[in-house]
């Protein structure tokens, strides 16, 4: 039978209370992601008044809750279980604003790949993955979440992430659905502040928000999750014109619309909907299929149905689309063969593999003065301090999925098994938050005669992710003060200090920045974060991890990002009636892009072609890089443009390509990016996307700062004249 008659069929023989099943998910507390937890989920699969499941983990559960739905509900459909796999299932690769910071396509997609391969074989089928937040704001906890700052990077992290997790096909028996969440804006909220409700201008929303999500509609993604938001005005989980007009019928989506977690239940908090009745009304008219966690589609539809709120070919479609879904991922044909694979012992090992290069590769090196780093001859006595510097739990960040509290390497057990040779001596200091400072002598104590410290700070795994907003964003409990006083000892007996930074975010920590003698972001990196620290300290593998987000100097400049529009009186210092803060500079304290190397690159001969470009031109930018320095390295080189002059504003830099190139001491390569032209449309005064002619500055360098970018013009024809 051909799947749509076999659908047609069912929703025929379904009565009301199968269909909301169908429509309906919830939580089996197995992980526990929200404040509201479902206890009836067992006897609800086998009346068929539950359809799909999160957060059950384990193969043998899955298939026994399965077996409940297929073998003993009247109509025996297949259960959709799914989960928050955000960077992996038990292998853990580094959160995704560190994993975005490789600009490495062929990678984003590869950890997907292995994290699908790894969850499916447990019987996931669905992840709620890739979230692609924008984020400008790092009080925001989520930002450690997402690709990071810009939309371009975006785009192309969610074509990479829906193409590693749903494979060729969803069918087989490695792939998983993913979940392109949470359109849209979130990141946006006011204040950086969880779960607030939001303004965004519609140019901005659809400039900077919507192309990830548009990317990986294009890419196929299976589902999309609404924000539980409020998007001046109307929260997405009701946002009828967003998700009826903008997501299913402009960008063409036709897949499932899953709410998050008891968002339909929250807008009667919102203030939109009286109660359960209307709430549910209003998200299944805006398009939401499943109500995950509210309940609210069971108790609440058959009274909209009665009360005319809501028609049963609503229903119908959103029944149609769950089942539709359930028959691309393969489930009426076989519900148990996600789960059914042999253990994947040597695959874990090849995974493991994995998370070791991509952390490595995702270590930002922030700064590294008088050749700090790499550790090279290795130290003989090294002390590895600090709260962050020996807790495998925290090596996790935020979303660790079936990962259990052990077995991710520390950094002191990185450096230990690197340096057999050495003594390492560990102390924490201090714990992650609280004020105590008890422990600070005894850590002090091991600064004298080591020939460096490692000082491992931070905040902890669970202070970023959701609901995890930060109004400082400097050090927690008394880190500061520990730091200050490591610094002291260790300068005054002749040792360096390499600060070691994990978080899910930018920190504000300049005092940190100035006086250690190297500092590495290491974000969190997952579940061999401390092999791939000591692979970047000693040299093994240079260091080639770049920002995904703009750091700033002060909380006061937040939100900062590189593709800022321009003032109308551009900073001059010697003008104070110009853009400006009277008591910081405007440039943040890293740009977006910046991340150090062992090598010593120069860029030179900037040349771009066709010089007079059309619409259905490739831009190719070339450009030399000679890696001047003593190691091999890898340098990763941004594309900019900035349209000088146009109908509407333009961004002062617009990336627009990125590429790296791996080099031996003194050798030199030429590195082309390219542009399609048509990507140098923007959306008019109307809204409209529009080509124009007109000059074009092209900027090529290794970070989003103009003095480091080589600057070459093209003229685009052909267009609509301004
Ligand atoms: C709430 C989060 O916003 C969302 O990202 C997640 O997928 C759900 N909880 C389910 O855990």
């Amino acid at each position: 039978m051909g799947a749509e008659v076999k659908i047609d069929a069912l929703l025929e023989n379904m009565t009301l209370a199968e269909k909301l099943g169908q429509l309906t998910m919830t939580a089996a507390g197995h992980a526990v992601t929200g404040p509201v937890i479902a206890g009836d989920s067992v006897e609800a699969l086998r009346t068929g008044t539950v359809g799909n499941v999160l957060n059950l983990i384990g193969a043998d559960h899955v298939h026994s809750w399965q077996r409940l739905a297929v073998e003993e509900s009247r109509l025996h459909i297949p259960v959709l279980f799914a989960l928050d796999i955000l960077h992996g299932y038990r292998t853990l690769f580094p959160i995704p604003l560190a994993e975005a910071g490789l600009f490495d396509p062929a990678i984003w997609a590869a950890t997907a790949r292995a994290t699908a391969a790894e969850a499916a074989a447990d019987g996931i089928a669905l992840t709620f993955a890739p979230m692609l937040d924008i984020a400008r704001d790092p009080r925001w906890g989520r930002a450690a979440e997402g690709p990071g700052e810009d939309p371009w990077v975006g785009r192309c992290v969610a074509e990479s992430k829906v193409w590693g997790f749903q494979g060729e096909s969803l069918a087989r028996a490695d792939t998983l659905a993913a979940t392109a969440k949470h359109f849209v804006g979130y990141a946006a909220v006011t204040a950086g502040r969880e779960y607030a409700a939001l303004e965004l201008s519609e140019r901005t929303l659809r400039e900077v928000h919507l192309p990830p999500f548009a990317a990986a509609v294009e890419a196929g993604v299976a589902a999309v999750m609404p924000a539980f938001t409020d998007l001046a005005g109307l929260p997405l989980t009701a946002h009828r014109r967003l998700l009826r007009e903008t997501l299913r019928e402009r960008l063409g989506f036709d897949g499932v619309l899953v709410s998050d977690y008891n968002a339909v239940g929250e807008l009667i908090e919102h203030g939109i909907a009286a109660d359960e009745t209307e709430a549910a009304a209003l998200a299944l008219r805006a398009g939401i299929d499943i109500d995950m966690m509210a309940g609210a589609y069971r108790r609440g539809l058959p009274i909209a149905l009665q009360r005319g709120l809501v028609t049963m070919a609503e229903i119908d479609e959103s029944v149609r689309r769950v089942l539709r879904l359930k028959e691309r991922l393969g489930l009426f044909d076989d519900p148990f063969r996600r789960g059914s694979q042999k253990e994947p012992v040597a695959a874990r090992t090849e995974w493991r593999h994995l998370a070791r290069e991509v952390a490595a590769r995702a270590i930002v090196m922030l700064t590294n003065t008088r050749d700090t780093l790499p550790l090279d001859p290795p130290p003989k006595r090294l002390a590895v301090l600090g709260p962050l510097a020996d807790v495998s739990a925290e090596m996790r960040g935020p979303w660790w999925a079936a990962a259990p509290p052990e077995g991710h390497v520390t950094v002191v057990e990185g450096l230990r098994a690197a340096l057999p040779a050495a003594e390492v001596r560990h102390a924490p200091g201090v714990s992650i938050e609280d004020a105590d400072t008890s422990g600070i002598a005894q850590a002090l104590a091991l600064c004298d005669g080591a020939d460096a410290v490692v000082l491992c700070l931070g905040e902890g795994a669970v202070m970023c992710g959701e609901a995890a907003s930060r109004a400082h964003l400097d050090l927690p409990g008394a880190q500061r003060a520990f730091a200050e006083a490591v610094l002291d000892r260790a300068h005054e007996r002749g040792a360096r200090v390499i600060a070691v930074l994990f978080s899910g975010r930018p920190l504000v920590v300049p005092w940190l920045i100035a006086r250690a003698d190297a500092v590495l972001a290491a974000w969190f990196l997952g579940s061999e974060a401390g092999n791939a620290l000591a692979d970047v300290m000693t040299g093994r593998i240079s260091p080639s991890g770049r920002t995904a987000m703009t750091w700033p100097r002060a909380m006061g400049q937040i939100p900062i990002f590189h593709a800022e529009r321009p003032s109308g009186r551009p900073f001059a210092s010697d003008n104070r009636y110009t853009t400006r803060y009277l008591d910081e500079p405007n440039e943040p304290l890293f740009p977006f892009g910046h991340g150090l190397t062992y090598g010593k690159f120069t860029l030179s001969g900037l040349r771009v072609a066709p010089s007079v470009a059309r619409e259905s031109d490739t831009l190719e930018a070339q450009v030399e890089v000679t890696n001047e320095g003593k190691r091999r390295a890898k340098e990763t080189v941004f594309l900019f443009i900035r349209d000088k002059v146009a109908s509407v504003t333009r961004p002062l830099l617009e990336l627009k390509a990125f590429g790296s190139v791996t080099l031996a001491p003194g050798e030199r390569t030429t590195l082309t990016l390219a542009v399609p032209v048509r990507e140098l449309r923007f959306l008019g005064i109307d809204l409209e996307p529009t080509f124009e002619s007109g000059e074009i500055e092209v900027l090529v360098g290794p970070e989003a700062a103009r003095k480091c970018l080589l600057t070459a013009t093209v003229r685009l024809a052909d267009g609509s004249p301004r």
